[in-house]
């Protein structure tokens, strides 16, 4: 019997057994990388500029991403609280994504625009300052750090290598445009544009 060969072979079996179950995978997956929904940016969506990228780096690096999650579900209590749900086409140029899975904090997919740059300031060199009863850290390191921007370029080219279309001057200029900028002005830069681009179509 030829079943019995498969049974009697353990390797053989593993393998077959992968082969078996990664049907369900890709049948979720597959068709994801083929629908034009979840490939093709929204309308109006730009990269994020050499100085906003380098803040969404800053915010990768503080672990902004552990309390706070970039993803509205479409749920009226969401959508009435953060805006309009998020959208895949929002993401297609995040290299990796930062949409979170967890809320210690308010969801941040669109809270560009909701504060000024000075709130932001206050609430990140010491969020009690104006909001008593939190519990989000502080981060007063983001006021003395300068970014020399020596890493912009050849991280926008690598950015352009995976789909991100940037033009051949936007990366020329990219360490010119970021050489100077203090973190907390790049991290500010980064917030303030989050979910922008699909804002008032609530
Ligand atoms: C330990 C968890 C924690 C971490 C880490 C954290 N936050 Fe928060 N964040 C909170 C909490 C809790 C609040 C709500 C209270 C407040 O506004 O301070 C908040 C509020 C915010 C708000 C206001 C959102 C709104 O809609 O009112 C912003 C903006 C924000 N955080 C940005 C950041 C950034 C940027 C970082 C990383 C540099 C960060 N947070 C790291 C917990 C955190």
């Amino acid at each position: 019997m030829k079943h019995e060969i498969v049974e009697k072979n353990v390797g053989l079996l593993v393998v077959l057994i992968l082969v078996v179950i990664s049907f369900g995978g890709m049948a979720e997956v597959v068709p994801l990388l083929f629908q034009e929904q979840t490939t093709e940016p929204v309308e109006g969506l730009e990269p994020l500029t050499a100085v906003e990228m380098e803040g969404r780096d800053i915010y990768r690096r503080e672990g902004c991403v552990s309390c706070h999650s970039q993803m509205i579900r479409p749920f009226r209590a969401e959508t009435e609280r953060y805006g309009h749900y998020s959208v895949a086409g929002e993401s297609v140029y995040d290299f990796n994504f930062l949409w979170g899975s967890k809320r210690t904090g308010p969801d941040l997919a669109r809270v560009g625009g909701r504060y000024s740059d000075d709130w932001h300031r206050a609430h990140l060199y010491n969020p009690r300052d104006v909001v008593p009863e939190s519990i989000m850290p502080a981060y007063p390191w983001l006021f003395e750090n300068t970014l020399d921007g020596k890493a912009s370029e050849a991280k926008m080219r690598t950015l352009k290598t995976l789909g991100v279309p940037y033009t051949d001057e936007q990366i020329a200029s990219a360490k010119s445009d970021v050489r100077g900028t203090q973190e907390i002005a790049a991290l500010i830069a980064y917030l303030q544009q989050l979910g922008t681009v699909l804002k008032d179509t609530r």
